[in-house]
């Protein structure tokens, strides 16, 4: 059943979006039209989360949420990713990928853009008045910034502020077990300009969900990262996780979520299937208590 849920503004921008959204770096491995992720797409707007996050690098991602938005009469704000890659040396190259991915997904106008990541010689300063052009030229109606720190968030905001034009967020990782945001001073940054910090990997790539630990591990890559020395190491947050849960009825993935709500951040957890949307979306509409929060802060085991 379709239902609203809560909303922020990202950044300074006026653009409004759910206080959660959606990540889809495991949606590109096939280009045509794919009727699980058009099931997916369907429960994500169902369950009220409006904003979709991609990026050029995402293999067919892009194809693929252009393949969703195309056969649907609804559409979430679509924000996509900038790859400075190595030969990509000026302002056009970002201008001429921005049309590139408007394109494969089917849209005129961009919600969000953003510098993937920082990527010297090329200047911080140059991507920023690109991002800036690209708002001008009305091929996107915000722009942001990923895996910056805090004085490299600065001086986009800087660039983008004596064009008039808003940063609307930083796109970053952060989770209960990569709390470095919090650290070096980002979130706390991000506050004072204004800036919405996105936080990518909020499960940690799924193991914040409560289904792995060092009995029932991941398989594929995520074995070699994740193996049973970590997830024993990390027990006792995954524990902690569930005692919450369990007393709330919700899912330890949901307390993992808001628990990234709770710091003022807004989560993308990816999502494979149209169960994993629904109870992902699950984690608004509600607040740990600053009693919960400690709690599993208290955790001092964590790797970060
Ligand atoms: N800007 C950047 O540089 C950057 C870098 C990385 C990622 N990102 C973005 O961030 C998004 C999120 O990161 P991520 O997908 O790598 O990691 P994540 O959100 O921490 O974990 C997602 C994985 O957790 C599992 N999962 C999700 N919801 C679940 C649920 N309700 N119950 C049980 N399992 C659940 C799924 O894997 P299984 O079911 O297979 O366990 C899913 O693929 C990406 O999709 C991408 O859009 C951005």
């Amino acid at each position: 059943m379709e239902h609203e849920a809560e909303t922020v503004e990202l950044g300074r921008t006026n653009l409004r979006v759910s206080s959660l959204g959606v990540g889809t770096n495991t949606w590109g491995s096939r280009a045509g039209p794919d009727p699980d992720k058009r099931a997916t797409f369907d429960a994500i707007l169902d369950s009220g989360i409006t904003l979709i996050d991609t990026a050029e690098v995402y293999g067919a991602s892009e194809q693929t949420i252009g393949h969703c938005i195309r056969e649907s009469t609804r559409r979430p704000a679509v924000l996509t990713k900038f790859a400075p890659l190595p030969w990509r040396l000026g302002k056009r190259a970002m201008i001429s990928a921005l049309r590139r991915s408007l394109s494969r997904l089917s849209l005129t106008t961009m919600d969000v853009y953003l510098l993937h990541f920082p990527s010297p010689p090329v200047s911080l300063e140059t991507w920023a008045d690109a991002l800036a052009d690209a708002v001008e030229a009305g091929l996107t109606r915000a722009v942001g910034i990923s895996n910056c720190n805090p004085a490299q968030t600065r001086r986009v905001h800087t660039v983008l502020a004596a064009r008039g034009i808003p940063l609307a967020c930083n796109e970053v990782g952060f989770s209960l077990l990569r709390r470095n945001p919090e650290h070096n001073g980002l979130l706390n940054v991000c506050k004072e300009l204004g800036v919405t910090l996105i936080a990518y990997q909020p499960l940690a790539s799924g193991m914040l969900s409560g289904k792995y630990d060092s009995k029932h591990r991941p398989g594929g890559i995520r074995r070699l990262i994740y193996n049973s020395r970590y997830l024993t190491r990390i027990q006792p947050l995954l524990e902690a996780l569930k005692r919450i849960a369990d007393a709330r009825g919700k899912t330890v993935s949901q307390v993992a979520l808001n628990w990234i709500l709770c710091k003022g951040a807004l989560p993308i957890p990816g999502a494979k299937s149209p169960e994993q949307a629904r109870l992902n979306a699950g984690a608004m509409g509600w607040r740990l208590t600053s009693a919960e929060v400690a709690e599993l802060e208290a955790v001092d085991i964590l790797p970060h």
